[in-house]
């Protein structure tokens, strides 16, 4: 509705430079540079690299925005910033570019969470998020269980990943495999030639002595560690590696972790929709098997569409609308970059 209010969303805060826009829930751009081929011979982001490059897009990729969406930046009511968590390098650009833009065009600037902006974004696509919801956020750099509350005013950590995020065990499960960076869809891919049930890789954090401290935390790397030892004794006796199996295998081991406790936090608290967002929840098989799961308990599940879950600039413009809307203040033209912005700060 053209009454709605115009929200630009800035996104620096790993390797994507992404701006949005969006009139209330309707996203009418979605503009992306990413740097990640930058970053693949490393196998995985280098934060230096990931500055300069949103240094370079971060202009030509807001004038895009504006083209496709095709609207001025005077047309626009507020512009929201990713200010943290992330790369603080990387964040800084995209903090200075915000203020610089609100300066110049006087508009109200929003310095919004990274991780509530991935819960947002599903607005975009299936409207309004019912409260109380349970977020499970899995990415190259996060995996978090949240209680949504209230998406204006403040999430509640519920738990969080103790050692590498989910992205980073595909990624680098992915890179022992032989398969390119970022390792999640060749993974997925290869996965869908495999058995998941090949090779019994461990579950961390699930065994009753670890759930009574760890109920809803994740641990990813002592299974990466356990992929590694079965490929190299594989190797070692001269054996080929069944690739698609393993990739399977380790999926599952991953997608039963996280769809297991994310379902037991919606039954816990008594909630009946689960939101899935971050890089991850662009993996077919966590998908299907949060559906699969939740349908036995009537938990309904939302899962924005794959170039919505990895980052991006719309959906710190949901964020910031979503914000506009609730009738949240901007922040302080001095808003800093925060690269450990805690969870529960939705806007500074
Ligand atoms: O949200 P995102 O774009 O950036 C971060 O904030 O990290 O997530 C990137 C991560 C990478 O680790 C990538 O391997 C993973 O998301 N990913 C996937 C899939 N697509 C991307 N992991 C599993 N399956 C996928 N299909
Ligand atoms: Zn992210």
């Amino acid at each position: 509705m053209a009454d709605e209010p115009l929200i630009l969303g800035i996104e620096t805060s790993c390797d994507e430079t992404g701006v949005g826009i969006v009139r209330g829930h309707t996203l009418l751009a979605d503009a992306l540079a990413s740097s990640v081929e930058e970053h693949a011979r490393f196998g995985g982001v280098v934060p230096e690299v990931a500055s300069r490059a949103h240094l370079e897009a971060i202009v030509p990729t807001m004038r895009r925005a504006l083209d496709t969406a095709g609207v001025t930046l005077a047309d626009v009511d507020a512009i929201a910033v990713t200010a943290g968590p992330g790369l603080a390098g990387a964040l800084l650009v995209g903090v200075a570019a915000a203020k610089g833009y609100a300066l110049a065009a006087e508009k109200p600037v929003y310095g919004v969470n990274h991780l509530a902006a991935h819960v947002a974004v599903d607005t975009l696509e299936h409207g309004p998020l019912p409260e109380p919801a349970v977020a499970l956020l899995v990415s190259g750099g996060h995996s978090s269980l949240l209680l949504v509350d209230n998406l204006a005013t403040g999430v509640t950590p519920l738990g969080a990943t103790i050692d590498d995020a989910a992205g980073e065990a595909f990624d680098k499960v992915a890179r022992l495999l032989g398969l390119p960076f970022p390792g999640g869809p060749p993974i997925d891919r290869e996965a869908r030639n495999g058995a998941a049930d090949a090779i019994a890789f461990p579950r961390g954090l699930t065994a009753p002595k670890d759930l009574a401290a760890h109920r809803f935390d994740f641990s990813f790397s002592g299974l990466k560690t356990a992929v590694a030892r079965w490929v190299e004794a594989r190797q070692r006796a001269g054996e080929p590696v069944p690739v698609p199996d393993v990739a399977a295998s380790f999926q599952e081991a991953v997608c039963d972790v996280l769809t297991t406790k994310a379902i037991r936090a919606c039954r816990d608290r008594g909630v009946e929709t689960l939101v899935l967002g971050g890089g991850v929840a662009a993996n077919s098989r966590l998908r299907a098997l949060a559906e699969e799961r939740a349908a036995r308990y009537g938990i309904r599940v939302r899962v924005p569409r794959p170039k919505l879950c990895t980052d991006n600039g719309a959906m710190v413009a949901a964020l910031g609308s979503h914000l506009v809307a609730a009738g949240v203040a901007p922040s302080r033209l001095d808003l800093p970059a925060d690269s450990a912005m805690p969870l529960t700060t939705v806007s500074v």
